[in-house]
């Protein structure tokens, strides 16, 4: 664990200049606007360890495969998310000396990036002799303007007499660290100098037919009166402007850089110019104030429409806003094209595409706290990639569709056999979550049409992936991952079976529903329906009776049992200490796996069959993908473990603050920014949504006074405020409902409040 910034319900804030942790500073800095984002990289020079990212959604490198044993069936390239003109530099000089705080002595230092506002301040004293000038920084990404972004600087001498010089950049000489072959991805093929300065480049050629993207760059720099020189230069990948002001104690020289960003996804080449222009020149006729205005007053409604309020506890405030924040920053649902990256905006680890994460981790709160369009795009996402699935089985020699590990356009681009090849269960999470969003909104307008189509292409997938073992006489399979990937190759992951025949089953009861034509459409034969109840009636699931657990896979009771407390606390995260064979050998579990078919399919099991499992599986658990946490503490306050539930909370809400897998310095895990939000409503409100029921269980945990969320359920907002005494359920908007408080059934037409009850277990299913 590693905290940098203060504990403030608002901010993520210091004093200290920490040039050890900069680049895990950077990474909580982050900016984001859901079309454009980057790491929280100073705008003046640094010369010490950092990684500069700016990173535009949607825009794309295919990096050819890199293994040392070529598999057939690998895929040819891993798209990645890559690295794009900097946008934010402003080198400053100081009487021709490079600020640079890698190595210049500063005072007052401070950053604070204000999460109500959705903008990053920073300032310092810097000082060398007699000379002392202090700085400001400010800067945001506007969420009503998506292609402007706005870096305001002043220095202010304080003692002594200094010429300053401000040189504000288009750098599109960058590189991903992560590239296969140390290539760079970028071309320069524009530039020009002037009152607007701009910068075009373009993606380099690949092989693989992957559109190359061209993104056009425009500064316009409004400066203070009373610089005497100024300067514009312009190379293949840099265009630069230089202005010197010869300043005495008491003045103040100050700038301000506007970046529009246009790319080939929106704007065709030969038009982005003069679009990049009209951005500016719009942002400039409405003033800078009005322009930050506006974008703290859209904040200011995007909080209130899906802030989590807690009462006691900063810690746990702060957690939850910053998830919000940093969720909202990557994908607020404006381009159905888009999708959450696991990194986001914030580094390049995991190539940035769409995981099975946003399924399972994001899709249940947008669910909650976005129209109902956002969802149903997210859907939607997977319907328009459906070939893309039919491609990656076919890969595999298999029928039907699989849904890639990675992708950005439906073909599977994660090249490691263990997770291509057999970490199959993303197929049942993406079948779960039509389910997920038809239960939800109560609409199956979508399943009935695409939904279909793609529940009916997995299906045929699990057909062709299972076996029949004629000596067990059940149905098996082989040669899996499953959610924990700390064990690969194995055989019968309860998760991926018990997915496996869910959606077979989901399947076989929506064929039933459909229109003749539908079904028509389809083709699937009694013959196939037959194979698959077969599959159903007859899988095999491991299961021990001594123990009353469901197995997480053949073999896996013959490990050396043991928990996590018996682990060298020195040794965590095992993942940075231990080779990964004896990471496989272990009994130690990485992130949810049959715990996490509990969350899914909640209401199929018995609450003691959640008791034995979650004791049994959780102490074995090291919860080293962030996207463990969050289930674990939805199970462990539906079983009335509180504390359990809180400490599974923080570690989800502040993974990234605390630093918990020492891993943040490469990005936010931005797939697990939903996790507080799920731990607080799903976990400790105890909400459920199974059987066309709105239904709530909550309790305050015992460090807060009270907490309050809101909540979109089928056309109607829930404001729901608890606190030690009781919960208050208000419906905002919409017709009246009717929903189960606690075993209560309730008829809620405008407030409605109950008293805590104090029972040990959730048994509201
Ligand atoms: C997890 C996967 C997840 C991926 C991206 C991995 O560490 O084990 O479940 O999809 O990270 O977040």
């Amino acid at each position: 664990m590693k905290r940098l910034f203060d504990i403030d319900p608002w901010k993520i804030k210091t004093k200290q200049l920490d040039n050890e942790n900069k680049r895990l500073q950077e990474s909580l800095t982050s900016l984001g606007n859901g079309y454009m984002g980057m790491r929280g990289n100073f705008e003046e020079s640094y010369s010490g360890d950092t990684h500069i990212g700016t990173y535009l959604a949607g825009v794309w490198y295919p990096d050819k495969t890199r293994v040392g044993w070529w598999k057939i069936g690998y895929p040819e390239y891993f798209g990645k998310v890559i690295n794009a003109t900097q946008l934010i530099p402003v080198d400053i000089y100081v009487d021709e000396h490079k600020v640079d705080l890698a190595v210049d002595t500063v005072k007052d230092f401070s950053i604070n990036l204000d999460m109500k506002q959705g903008i990053l301040y920073r300032q310092f004293v810097w000082y060398q002799g007699e000379t002392e000038i202090l700085f400001h920084f400010k800067r945001y990404v506007s969420i009503v303007r998506k292609e402007l972004a706005v870096i305001e600087i002043s220095a202010e001498v304080l003692t002594g007499e200094a010429e300053i010089r401000f040189e504000p950049k288009l750098d599109g000489d960058v590189e991903n660290e992560d590239s296969n072959y140390e290539e760079k991805f970028w071309l320069g093929i524009d530039q020009g100098v002037g009152e607007k300065s701009y910068l075009t480049t373009k993606t380099v050629d690949n092989p693989f037919g992957i559109e190359q993207f061209t993104v056009t760059t425009m500064m316009q720099t409004l400066k203070s009166e009373g610089y005497q020189e100024y300067k514009q230069e312009g190379h293949h990948l840099l265009v630069s402007e230089s202005f010197s002001y010869n300043m005495k104690a008491g003045e103040t020289a100050k700038l301000s850089k506007l970046v529009s960003v246009i790319t080939s996804r929106d704007i065709e080449p030969a038009k982005q110019k003069e679009t990049a222009a009209a951005v500016l020149n719009s942002a400039i006729e409405a003033g800078v104030e009005k322009v930050e205005k506006e974008h703290i007053e859209a904040w200011a409604d995007r909080w209130h429409k899906a802030d989590v309020k807690i009462e006691g506890d900063d810690e746990s405030q702060q957690g939850i806003r910053f998830n919000i924040f940093q969720l909202f920053s990557t994908y607020y649902g404006e381009d159905s094209r888009l999708n959450i990256g696991p990194k986001g905006f914030t580094g390049e680890k995991y190539g940035g595409a769409t995981y099975w994460d946003t399924e399972a981790y994001i899709l249940p709160m947008y669910l909650s706290v976005a129209d109902e369009e956002v969802a149903r795009q997210l859907i939607e996402y997977r319907y328009q990639q459906l070939p893309g699935a039919y491609h990656n089985a076919k890969q595999q020699g298999l029928k039907g569709a699989l849904y890639p590990m990675v992708t950005f356009n439906g073909i599977e681009c994660h090249n490691e056999w263990e997770i291509t090849f057999e970490e199959i269960h993303r197929n049942g999470t993406i079948a779960y979550a039509i389910y997920n969003y038809t239960n939800y909104t109560g609409n199956d307008e979508y399943l009935l049409n695409q939904g279909i189509d793609v529940l009916m292409a997995i299906s045929r997938f699990w057909a062709d992936r299972v076996h029949y073992s004629k000596r067990n006489e059940a149905y098996m399979i082989h040669g899996v991952t499953g959610p924990n990937e700390y064990e690969n190759n194995i055989n019968n992951n309860w998760y991926t079976n018990t997915m496996a025949t869910w959606t077979l089953r989901y399947t076989l009861e929506t064929l039933e529903k459909l229109s003749p034509a539908k079904q028509e459409e389809l083709k699937v034969t009694e013959d196939e329906k037959k194979v698959w109840q077969d599959i159903v009636n007859q899988m095999y699931y491991p299961y021990d009776e001594e123990l009353g657990v469901f197995v997480q896979h053949d073999g896996f009771l013959d490990k050396d049992l043991r928990d996590t407390s018996t682990l060298d606390p020195e040794e965590r995260p095992i993942n940075q200490h231990w080779s990964w064979d004896k990471i496989l050998r272990s009994p130690f579990i990485k992130q949810a796996d049959v715990l996490q078919g509990f969350y899914y399919l909640n209401h199929e099991f018995s609450l003691e069959e959640k008791e034995r499992n979650f004791a049994f599986y959780e102490p074995m658990t090291v919860h080293e993908s962030s996207l463990s946490a969050s289930i674990h503490s939805v199970l462990a306050a539906e079983l009335g473990k509180q504390e359990k539930a809180f400490e599974m909370y923080a570690r989800t809400a502040r993974l990234d603050l605390d630093n918990y897998n020492n891993d943040t310095e490469d990005g936010l895990h931005i797939t697990s920014m939903s996790g507080g939000w799920l731990a607080i409503v799903q976990g400790f409100a105890g909400m459920r949504t199974a059987f066309d029921t709105l239904s709530f269980r909550p309790f305050c945990p015992q460090n807060w006074q009270q907490y309050t969320f809101k909540v979109k359920y089928r056309e109607r907002l829930l404001d729901i405020n608890v606190t030690k005494e009781a919960v208050s359920i208000t419906l905002q908007e919409g017709e009246s409902l009717s929903l189960l408080l606690y075993d209560e059934k309730i008829q809620l037409t405008d407030t409605i409040s109950r008293p805590i009850q104090k029972q040990e277990k959730n048994t509201a299913l």
